[in-house]
């Protein structure tokens, strides 16, 4: 079932937005060479907890540890643990908060370090991907217009579109209707309306946009091992366009 949020439950989507931006916020000083990935799981656990929030995806389906961090050839779900961050990776951070019922999810890949010229074209052009198929959501627009404009900019940028995971609704739950997937048709999808909150979030793939599923049944890693990003925003569509509820512009 998709929802139309009322402005009372925006008001709270929008405070979650906002820990989980300024969660990244507070991440990031931390992302540097000789940083363990579960260093960076305990700065944001004790951060969101400070906000009077709930990291969303501690526990979530059994879920080990409050974030993602999604090294090199990670695309998502990397579990925090004793791995040391090293000159030259990139990591994609995945955060969601709970606050006062209502959830609020961001991921974003970052530099450690000096990347390759591969690498930062790898990360540019997967968030131009996300702003891309953002820039196309308003009400009476179906959602496969923003899945299709998110494909075409990756196609056009060589990079592999992954498949298998999508974006989604959110709200009450962290995943909700509708799916939204980073490719289709035009043609297809629900028609977005005002009110509705959904998680735009491209993976993108230096290399093919297979991935598979490694033994702990959560890291998911691309086929042939080449480096991925991924960029996500929490979103509500208004009546003429769209609010991004957890970047830097809800501060008002
Ligand atoms: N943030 C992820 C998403 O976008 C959810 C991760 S849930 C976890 O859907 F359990 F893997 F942490
Ligand atoms: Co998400």
């Amino acid at each position: 079932m998709i929802t139309i949020k009322s402005d009372y439950e925006l008001s709270l989507m929008k405070e979650a937005g906002k820990i989980v931006y300024d969660t990244h916020q507070k991440l990031k000083p931390y992302i540097k060479e000789g940083v363990t990935t579960e260093e960076l799981d305990k700065i944001a656990y004790e951060y969101i907890i400070s906000r009077g929030a709930y990291p969303s995806c501690l526990n979530y389906e059994g879920f080990p540890k409050s974030i993602c961090t999604s090294v090199n050839e990670v695309v998502v779900h990397g579990i925090p643990g004793k791995q040391k961050l090293k000159n030259g990776d990139i990591i994609a951070i995945d955060i969601c908060a709970c606050y006062k019922g209502y959830h609020g999810d961001s991921a974003w890949s970052y530099a450690v370090g000096d990347i390759s010229k591969e690498k930062q074209y790898l990360l540019t052009h997967t968030e131009k991907a996300l702003y891309e198929g953002l820039s196309k959501i308003k009400p009476g627009v179906r959602l496969g217009v923003v899945s299709h404009a998110i494909e075409e900019y990756a196609n056009k940028h060589k990079l592999g579109v992954v498949r298998e995971l999508v974006g989604h609704g959110i709200g009450k739950e962290l995943h909700e209707d509708p799916e939204v997937p980073n490719y289709g048709r035009e043609d297809s999808g629900i028609i977005l309306k005002e009110g509705m909150t959904i998680a735009v979030e491209p993976m993108l793939n230096l290399g093919t946009r297979k991935v598979y599923l490694l033994d702990d049944d959560w890291t998911i890693v691309t086929g042939d091992n080449k480096p991925s990003a991924h960029f996500e925003h929490t979103v509500v569509v208004t009546s003429d366009g769209y609010k991004i509820l957890t970047g830097d512009d809800n501060y008002e």
